[in-house]
């Protein structure tokens, strides 16, 4: 294999940068001649596709977003715009591509290793963690030490007041940063869309905090449940509990990436350039047991994401 390009797509996630900086530079130290593709399918589609050299990724494994840019392009399912896509591809001579993105774009680089005889890996980056065959995904521990940056914040003005707070975290329909969030934030409540969860029994933990003294809780709600503003009113309209609320919205993509991130995704980077080499197509990289992985796309998708609930059952333990 003589040339292979990179893209990202989807939502962006921090640490994205540095798997592409280890696409890159794994390519070129094996002998490669590397391509970017800007904007995710849609350069690939448009054709905005440049070659880039070991200094074009210098400086940026300590970037959040990502350098090669993204999008979401739910028309890439139309195999006819596809098609153009791959021409361009092969216009360039390239014989394998690397896709760094969550489901959607893994989908479409499934659709692509079944059309074209371009080899195709996919690597997991997003904040949600909602991929299957990997433990963790590019930017979740990055996302989720924004988001206990913000929940100890919060809970500064909510223990200075008195005051409940709901904080609203993203992840899809997946409730990996909310529940890992809640633990280490050390939230009252958390609601998750994988755990039906009562709100007699959310309130009955925020009377029992205020019974003992405590006179602020922290609720942290996964916004595949409902939204905070939601939360809120069911609250004070059915329990009449006055609490505020924060959506953290999107500045959980964004800031430095961690340590953990630089270095899952420089790993992760690394092998799907080692599964281009030897062969390899259709498959997504991961991680499992700390032991490097790659998965057939199809049963990537066969399986379903499935939150850890022993840690459901620990939150509740320490939050009496
Ligand atoms: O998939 C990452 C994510 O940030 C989700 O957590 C969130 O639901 C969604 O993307 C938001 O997408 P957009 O940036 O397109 O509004």
């Amino acid at each position: 294999m003589k040339k292979i390009a990179v893209l990202t797509s989807g939502g962006d996630a921090p640490g994205m940068n540095a798997a592409v900086r280890a696409v890159v530079r794994t390519a070129i130290y094996n002998g490669m001649e590397v391509y970017g593709v800007y904007q995710g399918y849609k350069g690939m589609v448009e054709g905005n596709i440049k070659k880039l050299e070991v200094g074009d990724v210098g400086n940026i494994i300590n970037r959040g977003g990502t350098f090669l840019s993204s999008a979401r392009l739910p028309e890439f399912a139309n195999p006819e715009i596809r098609k153009g896509a791959i021409e361009n591809l092969k216009k360039l001579g390239i014989e394998g591509l690397v896709v760094i993105g969550g489901d959607g774009s893994y989908r479409g680089a499934m659709a692509l290793s079944n059309e074209m005889d371009i080899k195709t890996i996919g690597v997991p980056g997003t904040i949600d963690n909602d991929i299957c065959g990997t433990d963790f995904t590019i930017g979740f521990d990055t996302a989720l030490n924004t988001i206990i940056d913000a929940i100890d914040k919060v809970r500064d003005t909510a223990s200075s007041h008195d005051r409940t707070f709901i904080i609203e975290v993203m992840g899809r329909n997946a409730g990996d940063l909310a529940l890992m969030a809640g633990i280490a934030g050390g939230s009252e409540s958390i609601i998750i869309p994988e755990k039906e969860e009562s709100l007699d029994e959310v309130m009955s933990r925020v009377r029992r905090a205020e019974e003992r003294g405590k006179k602020h809780s922290i609720i942290i709600l996964a916004e595949g449940v409902m939204s905070a503003q939601e939360l809120a009113k069911i609250m004070k309209e059915q329990y009449n509990e006055d609490v505020k609320y924060t959506i953290l919205g999107h500045i959980q993509r964004g800031g430095a990436p961690s340590a953990m991130d630089r270095v899952l995704a420089s790993r992760l980077g690394n092998y799907a350039v080692q599964l281009l080499i030897s062969g390899n197509s259709g498959r997504a990289v991961g991680i499992q047991n700390n032991r490097l992985v790659s998965t057939k796309f199809e049963d990537v998708f066969e399986d379903t994401h499935s939150v850890d609930l022993t840690m459901y059952e620990v939150s509740k333990q320490l939050s009496i």
